[in-house]
């Protein structure tokens, strides 16, 4: 495994973490959760991201109860919770002061912690005072019941705003920022954000490295059993990936990356992770596993990317640009 700091904090951070999002209390029970976050930690992984919203809190309680089973010391890993849609009632979601403090409880509770090392806000709320964020979020960290606190999929404007806020009144301002990034998404990281890693040294923990799955190629050819794409309750999803002319496109250029892969001996799954590491600005990947095979496959991943070297890259950017295939050296 690899380190990284979190932004301009002192944290080092696995470059690879596992989240749990729709597959712990789906897909994953509690025991297979046991032997997702066994093998991740056995492999240097310190760091494991949950959500609130994520099973109504189901998934956060199947974490915590496999990391007191593995009994692993709280010095050795890191844990995040995010906060902002934590249940039906106007009480119960958002960004207010209330609901950051009642949502950090729970998650602290439900994961069986003392402190949350990660809490971000899942999204902005424009409802909210950006003011009245900063405020709840440093108050937990006077209390010592989280380290560091972030966004997730905030615009840069509001993320300018409350680290100059947060500044300009001596509290603590926010450290890093989810952000989804992969080879199909991409101008959040590599476009909107760059002041913020320029003058703030922002961290990043990046989410959904394989586009849902679509970056492993399992859906080049037809729509494997069990997968996600499959799941009633993202149908949504499957019209995005795969109905709409935009997904039918990409699978096109994921066809052509298979090529790119096999050229360097490495699958197109750790192809996709590793190149979301090239990214300087990229603190940790989180990965996400519906069963061992798959986080064995994606943990090696990191090997895969020293094999990424200027003519790989122009490879994959010509590929993405629909760049016509005469000009590809490999
Ligand atoms: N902040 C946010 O708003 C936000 C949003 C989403 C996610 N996240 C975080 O990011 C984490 C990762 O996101 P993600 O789950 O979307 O990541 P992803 O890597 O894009 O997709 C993971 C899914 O792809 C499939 N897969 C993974 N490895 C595979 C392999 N080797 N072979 C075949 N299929 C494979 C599995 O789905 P199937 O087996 O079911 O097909 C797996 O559940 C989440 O757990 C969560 O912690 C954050």
């Amino acid at each position: 495994m690899k380190y990284r700091y979190l932004g301009k904090a002192g944290l080092n951070i696995s470059a690879l973490s596992l989240g749990s999002w729709i597959n712990f209390g789906s897909k994953v029970d509690a025991k297979d959760a046991i032997n997702l976050i066994k093998l991740a930690y056995d492999n240097g992984v310190n760091f494991f991201d949950n959500a609130e919203v994520y099973k109504d809190g189901l998934s956060e309680t199947i974490m915590g109860n496999a990391i007191q089973k593995l009994g692993l010391d709280r010095d050795t890993y890191c844990v995040s919770s995010k906060v902002f849609w934590g249940g039906g009632l106007p009480t119960q979601r958002g960004l207010s002061a209330k609901h950051i403090r009642d949502a950090c409880h729970n998650s602290l509770s439900r994961l069986q912690v003392d402190y949350l090392d990660l809490f971000f806000c899942h999204r902005p709320d424009y409802n909210t005072p950006i003011e009245e964020t900063v405020w709840a979020m440093n108050v937990l960290i006077q209390q010592g019941k989280i380290l560091y606190w972030g966004t997730s999929e905030w615009p840069v404007q509001q993320i300018v705003r409350a680290i100059e806020f947060a500044n300009k009144n001596n509290l603590i301002a926010p450290t890093m920022e989810q952000p989804k990034y992969n080879m199909l998404h991409r101008t959040r990281l590599e476009h909107d954000y760059l002041d913020l890693f320029k003058y703030y040294r922002y961290g990043t923990t990046i989410w959904s490295p394989l586009a849902c799955g679509l970056l492993t190629g399992k859906y080049n050819n037809n729509i494997p059993k069990n997968s996600r794409l499959t799941m009633p309750e993202y149908i949504g999803m499957k019209q995005e990936f795969l109905d709409s002319e935009e997904g039918q496109a990409n699978i096109k250029k994921i066809k052509e990356l298979v090529h790119i892969a096999d050229s360097i001996e490495c699958s197109l799954t750790q192809l996709s992770i590793a190149w979301c590491l090239c990214n300087p600005n990229v603190s940790t990947v989180i990965l996400g596993a519906s069963n061992v095979e798959q986080l064995q496959e994606n943990l090696m991943a990191v090997n895969c990317m020293e094999k990424i070297n200027s003519a790989v890259i122009e490879n994959i950017e010509l590929i993405l640009n629909n760049k016509p295939k005469q000009e590809l050296n490999f």
